[in-house]
C-alpha cells in the first residue's frame, strides 16, 4: 500500500483487484479517505451539495472546485487526486476546457480531472489528453444534465438509450480516458459496458459488474441527516454521532462541568500571591 496511485497504474487495473474510490473536499476527509486505503479520492462537483447546501451541482465553479481540490491535495493521498470540472467549464471550447483542467491540475494540484458527458464532449476530452492530463469520463445519470435529463433518472433503461450509453463509452475510450464512471445505470447495461471497453468502469448506482465502485464520502459516513439513494450503503452515522458529542459538550457547559482545573490553565502562585497583595483580584 505504499506506491502512489497514478492514473496510467489505474488504467492498467482493468480486470483486476476492484478499484476504491470515494469523494472528499477538503484536507481531514481526504486523509482519511487515504488512510482507509482508497484508490482514488475524487474531489467531486457533488461538494455543492452534500458542504455547500445547493440542491443541484450546477452551483459550483471553477474557483469552489480549485479551493477545494487544493485542500485535498495538501493532505498528500498516495490515493490518486482527481479534480471534478464543473457545470459549463467543459462545455463551451476544447481550448476553453484545457485552460479549465489546467487550473485543478496547476492550482489545485490535482492529478488527473473528471468530466461528464459522452460523445459530444470527445473533442473536449481528445484536447485535455493531448495536454497530458489524464481524464477520467462520466456517463449515465450525469446530475450537471439533471434539467436537460427531466431530473435525476436512472439512464438505458430503454434499448435506445442504452445504445446511446455503449456508444458514449466506446467513443470516451477513444478519445483516451483512462477510467470510465458509470452513474445511475441497470447492472445488466453496466456489465455490457465494463465488457465493451478497455478501461475499467467505475460504478454509483451501477450494479456489481463494473471494475470499481466509487460513493460520497458524507453518503457513505452518514454525515448527513437527508435522504439517500438506494444504492447507497451507510457504514457510519456521524451526524448522529456529532451530534450526541456536542449535546454532551453543550450540557457540560450548562451544568458548569466542563471545563475542570485540568482543562484550565494554572497562574503560578507567586504571580497569584502578589496580585492579591496589590488588590489585583480587586481590579484596585
Ligand atoms: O461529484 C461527485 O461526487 C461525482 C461522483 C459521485 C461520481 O461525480
Amino acid at each position: 500500500m505504499s506506491d502512489k496511485v497514478t492514473a496510467p497504474m489505474v488504467r492498467a487495473r482493468k480486470g483486476g483487484a476492484k478499484l476504491k474510490m470515494v469523494t472528499a473536499y477538503d484536507t481531514p476527509s481526504a486523509r482519511i479517505a487515504d488512510r482507509a486505503g482508497a484508490d482514488i479520492i475524487l474531489v467531486g462537483d457533488s461538494l455543492a451539495n452534500v458542504v455547500l447546501g445547493f440542491e443541484t451541482t450546477l452551483r459550483v465553479g471553477m474557483d469552489e472546485m480549485v479551493h477545494h481540490t487544493a485542500a485535498v491535495s495538501r493532505a498528500a493521498p498516495r490515493a490518486l487526486v482527481v479534480g471534478d470540472m464543473p457545470f459549463l467549464s467543459f462545455a463551451v471550447s476544447p481550448e476553453e476546457t484545457v485552460r479549465h483542467a489546467g487550473r485543478l491540475m496547476r492550482e489545485g494540484g490535482a492529478e488527473a480531472v473528471k468530466l461528464e458527458g459522452g460523445r459530444k464532449r470527445v473533442p473536449m476530452v481528445e484536447a485535455v489528453v493531448n495536454a497530458e492530463i489524464p481524464v477520467m469520463g462520466h456517463i449515465g445519470l450525469t446530475p450537471q444534465s439533471v434539467h436537460a435529463l427531466g431530473g435525476f433518472r436512472v439512464q438505458g433503461k430503454e434499448p435506445e438509450t442504452a445504445r446511446g450509453l455503449l456508444a458514449d463509452a466506446r467513443a470516451l475510450e477513444a478519445a483516451g480516458v483512462f477510467a470510465l464512471v458509470l452513474e445511475g445505470v441497470p447492472d445488466t447495461l453496466a456489465g455490457m459496458i465494463t465488457a465493451a471497453v478497455t478501461v475499467p468502469t467505475i460504478g454509483i448506482g451501477a450494479g456489481a459488474a463494473v471494475d470499481g465502485q466509487v460513493l460520497v464520502f458524507h453518503d457513505v459516513l452518514g454525515y448527513h441527516d437527508g435522504r439517500l439513494p438506494k444504492f447507497v450503503r451507510r457504514y457510519a452515522h456521524l451526524f448522529d454521532d456529532a451530534v450526541a458529542a456536542l449535546g454532551a459538550f453543550f450540557g457540560d457547559v450548562e451544568s458548569g462541568a466542563f471545563p475542570s482545573a485540568e482543562e484550565a490553565y494554572a497562574m503560578p502562585a507567586e504571580t497569584a500571591r502578589s496580585l492579591l497583595e496589590e488588590g489585583g483580584a480587586s481590579g484596585g
